[in-house]
């Protein structure tokens, strides 16, 4: 069984600063940064560190080739990641000083990912293997399709949300791995409870993994629902924790393990990357997890 990430590459420009800019505000920072980042690179680097063979495919732009090399670095396959003319992704994001972050994003060449690279690349993947998607990349709709067609089982994080996540079919998702923001807007409802209702009501065969920031997270899997609270540690910037905790809980999944343990040891390293800056700079290998797993004190 293989996994394949078709998933965004940025350039992440982290501004430090007090407080969030609220409309009409202008406010100076006091540090810009550049950080790798994206979804997708971010999803795949988790993968990767939590020990688990991946493929990443995707496009990168002119600017864009030290992510690439980052990715081969971390030991992600990059056989399916294309090279196109033009601006690569990026992202301008602002970090609070108590670690709260907002993210602006520019597609770039994200967004030159072809239905011809979406066929050519998926005709390598056969029945059984996971694809794992996020929505920073075109052709997302294509995607599910043909891996439906093939009988790839389609992992979604439908982040950022939008109306093509609101157009995707998601019969044809295997499992759903969303936050509070994107549960509501897929199911109407405020309330995790209610949220994991919706999903019972409508897509009783999705497995739904379902992350609430301080709350933790919940899963549920038919009738089988589980819980996990967060770790504590010292915020320094929540930039990509969501995307830590995704490649973590894929890497459980891929590998058969029990769900329990998966729930834990994605709770941990999405915990670790909360301590460090930057995006996939923050993303901990699978020896720090298991080294601090039995450290960290839960927030129960
Ligand atoms: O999830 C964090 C990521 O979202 C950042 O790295 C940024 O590039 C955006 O894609």
């Amino acid at each position: 069984m293989k996994i394949l990430n078709f998933g965004s590459c940025n350039v992440d420009y982290v501004y430090s600063l007090d407080h969030i800019v609220t409309p009409g505000e202008t406010e100076s920072t006091y540090l810009r940064e550049v950080f790798p980042g994206g979804k997708g690179l971010n999803q795949s680097i988790a993968l990767a560190r939590a020990g688990a063979e991946v493929y990443h495919a995707g496009a990168i732009g002119e600017d864009g080739l030290f992510l690439k090399k980052l990715l081969e670095e971390n030991g992600v396959d990059t056989r399916f990641l294309k090279s196109v003319s033009g601006a690569n992704g990026h992202a301008v994001i602002q970090v609070s000083r108590d670690g709260e972050n907002c993210i602006l994003l520019y597609p770039g060449s994200n967004h030159q990912v072809t239905p011809e690279q979406v066929e050519e690349t998926l005709s390598h993947f056969e029945k059984g293997d996971l694809l794992l998607l996020q929505n920073e990349v075109s052709c997302l709709g294509l995607m599910v399709e043909k891996a439906w067609e093939k009988g790839m089982r389609v992992v979604l994080n439908p982040s950022p949300y939008n109306e093509t996540v609101a157009a995707l079919d998601l019969s044809k998702v295997f499992c759903l791995i969303l936050n509070e923001v994107e549960g509501k807007a897929i199911s109407g409802f405020d309330d995790p409870a209610d949220i994991l209702g919706y999903f019972t009501a409508h897509h009783p065969a999705l497995k739904v993994m379902l992350t609430l920031g301080k709350q933790g997270c919940m899963y549920q899997e038919g009738e089988q629902r589980l819980q996990h609270p967060i770790f504590r540690v010292k915020t320094v910037d929540t930039t990509a924790a969501g995307d830590t905790f995704t490649g973590y809980f894929v890497a459980g999944v891929a590998a058969g393990a029990p769900m329990e343990e998966t729930l834990r040891l994605a709770s941990c390293a999405s915990a670790l990357a909360v301590t460090k800056k930057g995006a996939a700079p923050s993303i901990p290998l699978r020896g720090e997890v298991l080294d601090q797993v039995n450290v960290l004190s839960l927030a129960e």
